[in-house]
């Protein structure tokens, strides 16, 4: 199985002041395509501090980080950056759609950095967005949608430029249960249907119910990863 994302003997530590925080401690994972991956624990465990190390947003202290095979140590700031706008898909609890776009114009918005043609982007936008089941709301406002429909507005953006991997921070920490479900049946569907892989922070039992492998973290470490059952990818 081809490895996407692998993290080899990652710690990260914060350093502030008197207190030293060990957030991750050697954390060793190998992401292989396709999968479905959900990631527990308490907080303060450490989640996203393994997320970011994972989508290329922080370095680590130590240890090293893979994106298909290439050892991000060796690339500069500005080649990470490139990366992660080709590679990675990012959502987060908080939508971060910019308010005076249209949906589908915060659709586009990757594919702009990335050069991609009007007319290209804009077909492409348009056909994630039915994607997600919002073709009929392409041009309303984030205002003009409910808190479900943003967070499938920045899934469908997520998706836009195509990336290896999607990565997300408790994407339904601020939806009703209904709206939450709805947008992990999306993702449980973009997972088989595209093959997408996806790694998803959550505290919902219905997610982690659902994925395919479930890591926890404890205290910065692993201290378990199952393989699960279900019809996660
Ligand atoms: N930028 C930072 N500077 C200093 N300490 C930090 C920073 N970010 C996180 N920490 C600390 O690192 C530890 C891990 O934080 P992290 O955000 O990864 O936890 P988490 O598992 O995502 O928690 P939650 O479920 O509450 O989101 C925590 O003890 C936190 O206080
Ligand atoms: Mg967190």
């Amino acid at each position: 199985m081809e490895t996407v994302i692998e993290l080899k003997d990652v710690s990260k530590v914060y350093d502030l002041d008197a207190v030293k925080v060990n957030a991750l401690d050697k954390v060793s994972l190998k992401i292989t395509k396709g999968q479905f991956i959900s990631i527990i624990g308490p907080s303060g465990s450490g989640k996203s501090t393994m997320l970011h190390m994972l989508g290329a947003l922080d370095k680590p202290t130590s240890g090293k980080v893979f994106i298909d095979g290439q050892d991000l140590s060796k690339l500069s700031d500005d080649e990470l950056a490139r990366l992660r706008g080709e590679k990675i898909g990012f959502v987060f609890q908080f939508f971060n759609l910019y308010p005076t776009l249209t949906a589908v114009e915060n659709v586009e918005l990757p594919m702009i950095i990335e050069g991609v043609d009007n007319d290209v982007r804009r077909e492409r936008s348009l056909e994630l967005l039915k994607l997600v089941g919002l073709e009929d709301r392409a041009y309303h406002l984030p205002a003009q949608l409910s808190g479900g429909q943003r967070q499938r507005v920045a899934i469908a953006r997520a998706l836009s430029n195509k990336p290896s991997f999607i990565l997300a921070d408790e994407p339904t920490g601020n939806l009703d249960s209904k709206s939450g479900k709805e947008l992990i049946d999306m993702l449980i569907k973009l997972n088989k249907q595209q093959k997408t892989t996806i790694i998803i922070i959550t505290h919902d039992e219905y997610i982690a119910s659902h994925a395919k492998r479930i890591v926890s973290i404890k205290d910065g470490r692993i201290f378990k990863d199952r393989t699960t059952h279900s019809n996660g990818g």
